[in-house]
This record gives structure tokens, sequence and C-alpha cells, in this order.
């Protein structure tokens, strides 16, 4: 059985570098599933139908990390035909051997709900801000701006809403390091594929 990892969570929580790193240390394959709507939001034209004809080439744009970009693919992805279009190619990555990482808003919920671990990534809205401006060089008042402005499309949309699973675990990386991010999630992973070794880190008193 392929080990599947769910990770979501709203706009620069840091998922897409827990993801990447998580598939490296355990030789999972991953798959930012952001890079997709955002590919079908960049693509123009009718989306359901840009969905169904993405091509490697539209992946591999250098023009989607952008904030527009990503006002476009939230644009999209409340489109429940765009999002069934990409429904089959998601499940599919997620079940190779021996196993795979995918990050988003709906994997925990919708693609893969049977996943070995759910992790949902939140962090505070200046932080996740400050942090999508250093990354893609833009100003942090419009980057909050405009992720708050995803957040709430990407939660109110009645197709597959950004939400956490209810056996999701909340790792909220705003005061976190990206290394110390990482080992929390690393461990979440090591207990699971072998439940003798109990995570390393005790949760911080609510
Ligand atoms: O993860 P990201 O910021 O690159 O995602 C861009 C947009 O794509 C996001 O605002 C909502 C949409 N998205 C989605 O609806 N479902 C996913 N699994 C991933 C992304």
């Amino acid at each position: 059985m392929p080990f599947t990892i769910a990770i979501d969570g709203p706009a620069a929580s840091g998922k897409g570098t827990i993801a990447r790193a998580l598939a490296a240390r355990f030789g999972f394959a991953h798959l930012d599933t952001g890079l997709l709507y955002r590919a079908v939001g960049a693509k123009g034209g009718d989306p359901a139908q840009a969905a169904q004809t993405l091509s490697g080439a539209d992946l591999a744009r250098t023009d989607l990390r952008s904030n527009e970009a990503g006002q476009a693919a939230s644009r999209v992805a409340a489109i429940p035909e765009v999002r069934a279009a990409l429904v089959a190619f998601q499940r599919a990555f997620a079940a190779q051997e021996p196993g795979a990482v995918l990050d988003g808003r709906d994997i925990g919920t919708v693609i893969c709900p049977d996943a070995a671990l759910k992790i949902y990534v939140i962090a505070s809205d200046e932080t996740r801000a400050l942090r999508r401006a250093a990354e893609i060089g833009a100003d942090p008042a419009a980057t909050l701006a405009a992720l708050r402005e995803r957040d709430a499309r990407d939660a109110g949309r009645d197709a597959a809403p950004l939400r956490p699973a209810d056996d999701a675990i909340i790792i909220d990386t705003t005061d976190l390091s990206i290394p110390e991010a990482i080992e929390r999630a690393a461990a979440l992973v090591e207990a699971r594929i072998r439940p003798s070794s109990a995570p390393k880190y005790s949760a911080p008193p609510a």
C-alpha cells in the first residue's frame, strides 16, 4: 500500500516547503496541486477545457508564482468542472509506490480521504504575507490583501472548500523556523510509519 501524505492549508502557510522536505526525506513523490490550478488560470479560454487539456508545458510556465496567477487560480478553482477534470490525475499520482506527498486545499477532504497522514498547516496572515512577498519580490501590504481575498474565496466556495479534514493534525508555523516545522511534520510521519516511535516533541499548552 502506498503511503500518502495530504498537506492542506491556506496560501503561504508553509505547506509546500514541508511537503517538499518530507518527500525528499522519505523518498516519496511530491505534487504541488496549486500549480495545476495556477496553470489552468494562466492558460485562459474556457477554464474547464483548459483543465481537461492541461499539459506538461502548461505546468512548466515561469509566470505561475505571481499574486495575479494565484488570484486567477483561486477563481478557476471554484468551478466544479475544473476540479472534476483534475481529480483522476491527482489520485493516480497519490497511488504511486512507495508513497506520495500532495499539498493543496482539498487533499485530505476530497482527493485522498484515506491518506495515511493528514496535516493542515496554518500561520498568521501577517507572517504568511511577509514570507510570500519576500519569495516573489512583491509589496507586503498588497500581498496580505491578495492572500486574504484568496483565502476567503477558497474557504467560501461550495466545491471542495479549504478546511481541515476531521482527522488532520494542525501545525501552526507562525513561530517556527523552517527546520522546526519540517521536524514536527517528519516526526508525525515517523510515528505513522513506525508506530512505536512516538513524536519527539510535545504539543505546547493551549
Ligand atoms: O497553493 P497555491 O497558492 O499555489 O494555490 C493556488 C490556488 O489554487 C488557491 O488559491 C486555490 C487553488 N487550489 C485549490 O483550490 N485546490 C488545491 N488542491 C490547490 C490549490
